[in-house]
């Protein structure tokens, strides 16, 4: 692989719920992840993240690893709950001290932190007023983003308000399949209006306090690709692309919400929860976007379950995302498509003459382990993922960095334990850790390019 450009960034990503456990300790409080896993059927096997990897009580150990891996910076979550149990109000010390600690083992071993103040896990007592359906929230959310900067600022610099606020409002609020387990069309939509005017007052309170942080999102990125060349497929894709991408990146780089948006959302909402302001507010610069990348998604044109736009309510598009193309596929049946993240990175960078420069906040893979967790697969994804990202800087991207997902083996939110996707193996019997051979080959390759530039 050809050199990436000096200062380019080595991680890894890991989130807070996903590896912590540790659910009940040092007075944390319930996040609308315990009460959804607590539902029988919404995650497989029942799992839950009560223990996880017990990160919580294993973080030392788990930083000396990131050590061994050598990587220059690490991106991992707090948990809003561990520090506010109730969400507002009374702070939880001991919550924050993990953090404090978790921060000061990373600085030790010359692990740049890269904090996210909100990877899923709303403090429940929040959703049991409106959740991010509520702008209350996003109040609540802005205040609590600077208790962690008043605790952490002195050492941690890279604040991403939000991991993902698609998955938050239409996968948690629309679809139901996350928490909070909601299927709400004006309800998901609402949701996602509000983690932005979130985001947009946690920048500006954060820059306020601390103008020499660095302030960024993340955002789930990827190609809508047409099954076929059929004017009703090409719509379907606009569709799609305006619900997992557009209604995001176009208030955040763009300055408006997409043209599309009342046409395609006639009947679900009429959009009372804007308010006079909030672009401005959503579409203050930033210091950095980052973006996750697994996938190109293939849209097909589908019927409505309503017919009719003006009586819909739900968030459904009339869209179906099941005919695969024939290439490789992962074990979670996504299709492997590297040059996905290379349109990807450069349709961005194209479209949004101001977008901020660009991280790859996530990347990484699920494959069957074999005996003595030689993924090769692994490897091989992730080497031609990074031949991509190399490719787009080529082709004029202001790349950063690039994180893996994951560090750790971890909690795969409704599929619970099963999906592998870490350069480590966590025997979740034993919780004892076992680097793969994927990150043996991560840590040369780290070691390689640094050595190079
Ligand atoms: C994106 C999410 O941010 C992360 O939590 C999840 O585990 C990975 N994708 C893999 O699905």
């Amino acid at each position: 692989m050809t050199d990436f450009p000096r200062g380019f960034r080595w991680g890894v990503a890991t989130s807070s719920y996903q590896i912590e456990g540790a659910a009940d300790a040092d007075g944390r409080g319930p996040s609308i992840w315990d009460a959804f896993a607590a539902v029988p059927g919404a995650v497989a096997n029942g799992d839950t993240g009560a223990v996880a990897c017990d990160h919580y009580h294993r973080m030392p150990e788990d930083v000396a690893l990131l050590g061994e891996l050598g990587v220059d910076a690490y991106r991992f979550s707090v948990s809003w709950s561990r520090v506010l149990p109730t969400g507002a109000g009374a702070v939880e010390p001991r919550g924050l001290d993990f953090y404090s600690r978790l921060v000061d083992e990373l600085l030790g071993r010359g692990i740049e932190p890269f904090l996210t103040l909100y990877h899923w896990d709303l403090p429940q007592a929040l959703e049991e007023r409106g959740g991010w359906r509520s702008r209350d929230t996003a109040l609540r959310f802005a205040d609590y983003a600077l208790v962690v900067q008043e605790a952490l600022g002195d050492r941690v610099t890279k604040w991403t308000t939000f991991n993902e606020p698609y998955v938050s409002s239409i996968v948690g609020y629309g679809e139901g399949r996350h928490a909070p387990g909601a299927r709400e069309g004006h309800g998901s939509l609402a949701a996602a209006h509000h983690l932005l005017v979130a985001h947009g007052l946690a920048v500006r309170a954060l820059r306020e306090a601390r103008p020499d942080h660095e302030f960024g999102i993340v955002l789930n990125q990827s190609p809508s690709v047409p099954v076929t060349g059929s004017d009703a497929d090409a719509a379907a894709a606009r569709r799609h692309d305006l619900l997992l991408r557009r209604q995001f990146t176009e208030p955040l780089f763009g300055g408006a919400y997409p043209e599309d948006y009342e046409e395609t959302f006639a009947g679900v909402t009429d959009a009372s929860f804007r308010l006079d302001g909030d672009l401005e507010l959503i579409g203050q610069p930033l210091d950095y976007v980052g973006i996750n990348y697994y996938y190109r998604q293939h849209v097909a044109d589908a019927p409505h379950r309503d017919p009719d736009p003006a009586t819909r309510t739900s968030i459904d598009i009339g869209i179906d995302t099941t005919r695969l193309p024939d290439v490789p596929r992962t074990a979670m049946n996504w299709p492997v498509e590297p040059h996905g993240l290379t349109d990807t990175l450069v349709g961005l960078t194209r479209r949004y003459p101001d977008l901020p420069p660009v991280y790859v906040t996530e990347n990484g893979c699920v494959y069957p382990d074999n005996p003595g967790f030689v993924d090769q697969e692994r490897i091989e994804f992730l080497r031609t993922h990074l031949a991509a990202a190399r490719d787009a800087i080529d082709a004029g991207v202001d790349l950063r960095g690039y994180f893996v997902w994951s560090f750790l083996d971890n909690f795969e939110w409704a599929h619970g334990y099963r999906p592998r996707f870490g350069l480590v193996h966590v025997d979740y019997g034993t919780l004892v850790r076992t680097p793969r051979a994927s990150f043996h080959w991560y840590r040369d390759l780290v070691a390689e390019q640094r050595a190079a530039v």
